[in-house]
């Protein structure tokens, strides 16, 4: 097992999970953490975590997702580091005890889950004391703009006003996401923009998003107001 203070996860190459693991980095390195990953489904998180020494907890509802965590988690050698949990985000307290993790994941699940409010406020009870909460989320502003562009006009308007666009995928604003947050009990710590402009490169030659360039616009416009607020998705750190 590597120790918690390798300097790159296995999977940080994607440009989507790169910065997100960038910013986990600094909670990671005061680890070995005990992990709580809701909704983690096939362990893209998980396992990396448990390679880097941290003890992870996975809870889905998809026996599916479980099956071929346990399997990805074997072939990794870190069977013994992560255990999966079939369960639900909207009755966390079913399966999880309270204050029993130092980090929680919850990475794009507030979109699937029946009560946005109460799921926040559940992790918010399995996290200690000022233990740390990562909150991935879809952006409104994002899937808005992206539907105007496309020359969907009608679909934006539909998601500007929250209605239903036929997926069962809810979206959130940041005004929002910081509302349900304290709602919870949980003080956003930091936050940034997932992929500002990665998205919007449709014409550019294929492996334009990996560009030096494009790489270090994104790192730089992630982190600032009024660019990460139009990101693909947003990332929360929030402590209890
Ligand atoms: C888009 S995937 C995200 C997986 C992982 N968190 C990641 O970021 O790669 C959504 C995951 O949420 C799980 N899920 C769906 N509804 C859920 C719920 N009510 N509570 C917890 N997990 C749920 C799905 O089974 C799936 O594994």
């Amino acid at each position: 097992m590597s120790s918690s203070t390798d300097p790159s996860p296995p999977d940080s190459g994607s440009t989507r999970t790169a910065a997100v693991w960038a910013a986990l980095e600094p909670i990671l390195a005061a680890g070995p953490l005990r992990v709580l990953d809701v909704g983690g489904g096939t362990g893209g998180f998980a396992v990396p975590l448990a390679q880097r020494g941290h003890t992870v907890t996975v809870v889905d509802p998809s026996p599916d997702a479980l099956a071929l965590l346990a399997r990805r988690a074997d072939a990794a050698g870190v069977a013994a580091a992560v255990s999966g949990v079939q369960g639900d985000g909207d009755r966390l307290a079913e399966v999880v005890s309270a204050d029993s993790a130092d980090l929680v994941l919850c990475h794009h699940v507030l979109e699937f889950v029946d009560e946005p409010v109460s799921a926040a406020a559940a992790l918010a009870t399995c996290v200690r004391t000022e233990g740390w909460v990562s909150l991935l989320v879809a952006n409104q502003a994002a899937a808005v703009l992206s539907r105007a562009v496309g020359g969907r006009p009608e679909e934006a308007l539909a998601l500007l006003h929250g209605q239903p666009d036929g997926t069962r995928h809810r979206r959130f604003g940041i005004g929002e996401l910081h509302d349900l947050v304290g709602q919870a009990g949980l003080s956003v710590e930091v936050w940034h923009g997932v992929r500002v402009v990665a998205d919007l490169l449709p014409t550019l030659e294929a492996g334009a998003e990996q560009s030096a360039v494009v790489r270090q616009l994104e790192a730089v416009l992630a982190q600032r107001s009024p660019y990460r607020d139009l990101a693909t998705d947003l990332h929360l750190l929030c402590r209890r």
